[in-house]
């Protein structure tokens, strides 16, 4: 049950995201300036107007939606907007270390420097970074409808901007007729790089999705994952490797990739042993914050308040830091949580 005591708790705990989209965290009101400042026509003008864009029945009109409103983001400086925003509000959530992905494909076919843009989110993040401390570090998610021959062009400029802090490479977007099967040599080349490796899978297609992503792209993180419910064989596999496994609830509600609350099977991959983490995915498009996304386990899931900190430290030892940076982060997270709960009764 989610007790004013555990409410506090959840605002209060120390958090790390891992699974969350750039251009998805954009509020409703800076995607209207910017459009307006860039000059570009959006399908909505006010924010009821894109709040009423923001209902969709199933995966791919989110898609749509998100492509269509995400054109207001033009400049370097846009990005640096985003990003410093997203920044000040994840650390406003007691966030102290995130791994935030752009979608180069939605930039490029719009003729936007893809360098510039990651240039510019990374300086928005230093930005929150100097005012509040938190860390973000950046991932480049590719839109697998683009097909592999294009992904290698995006995978040298993904190169060319780790000094910016571009620290791993995903699959993203349509997965439906996309399986992860023919990125496996552009994923290798990522690895030999020096880029850590996500796929989303197992989010709107079964467990071979998730296979693929595990088998032939050897990802250490698979994005939502949760078809792997359906095959007994994969989930032994999942808990054999440790393989962690970014869930995104309120997504997969407002995606139509879980029909209900209660069909969601967070839970039963909680508790059959999964290395789970929970996470926002896009915030403004599922009216969501990850401080929201645990308040919502709570209350649907009966998550306790040990769970919720291992979960935390899922999302700890699940990121892409060095180990050190792990076991240091934890430590001062693990002490705050102490005297949190202390306080709290909790
Ligand atoms: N891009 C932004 N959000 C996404 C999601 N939930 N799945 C795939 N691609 C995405
Ligand atoms: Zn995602």
């Amino acid at each position: 049950m989610l007790t004013p005591e555990i409410d506090a708790f959840i605002v209060r705990m120390p958090k790390v995201e891992l699974h969350l989209h750039l251009e998805g965290s954009m509020s409703s009101q800076t995607l209207l300036e910017l459009a307006e400042r860039n000059n570009i026509e959006l399908p909505a003008h006010n924010v009821a107007g894109v709040e009423q864009l923001l209902r969709y029945r199933h995966f791919s009109e989110f898609l749509t939606v998100y492509m269509a409103l995400v054109r207001a983001v033009v400049h370097g400086e846009d990005f640096a907007r985003l990003a410093y925003e997203l920044g000040t509000d994840l650390a406003a959530q007691h966030v102290r270390y995130a791994e935030v992905m752009l979608s180069p494909m939605q930039h490029i076919l719009r003729d936007v420097d893809i360098i510039e843009a990651v240039a510019g989110a990374a300086e928005g993040f230093a930005r929150a970074h100097t005012e509040t401390g938190i860390r973000v570090k950046l991932a480049l998610d590719y839109g697998r409808q683009y097909g592999p021959d294009r992904a290698w062009k995006v995978l040298e400029q993904a190169s060319a901007a780790m000094h910016h802090g571009v620290i791993a490479w995903s699959i993203g977007g349509n997965e439906i007729g996309h399986p992860p099967e023919p990125f496996a040599e552009v994923f290798a080349e990522a690895r030999r790089i020096g880029l850590h490796l996500m796929a989303h899978a197992g989010e709107v297609v079964g467990p071979e999705s998730v296979w693929g992503a595990v088998d032939a792209l050897q990802v250490e993180r698979v994005g939502h994952g949760i078809r792997s419910i359906d095959d007994p064989h994969l989930l032994h596999y999942l808990r054999e490797k440790q393989t962690v496994i970014d869930v995104c609830p309120s997504s997969n509600l407002y995606t139509g990739a879980a029909t209900s609350w209660q069909a969601h099977p967070l839970r039963q991959l909680y508790d059959y042993g999964l290395n789970v983490t929970v996470n926002s995915d896009d915030p403004t498009f599922f009216y969501t914050t990850i401080t929201e996304e645990y308040r919502r386990i709570v209350m649907h899931f009966g998550f306790t308040v040990d769970e919720l900190c291992h979960l935390t430290r899922n999302a700890v030892y699940g990121s892409f830091l060095p180990p050190y940076e792990k076991h240091t982060l934890w430590h001062e997270m693990e002490r705050e949580i102490k005297r949190l709960r202390q306080e709290l009764g909790v």
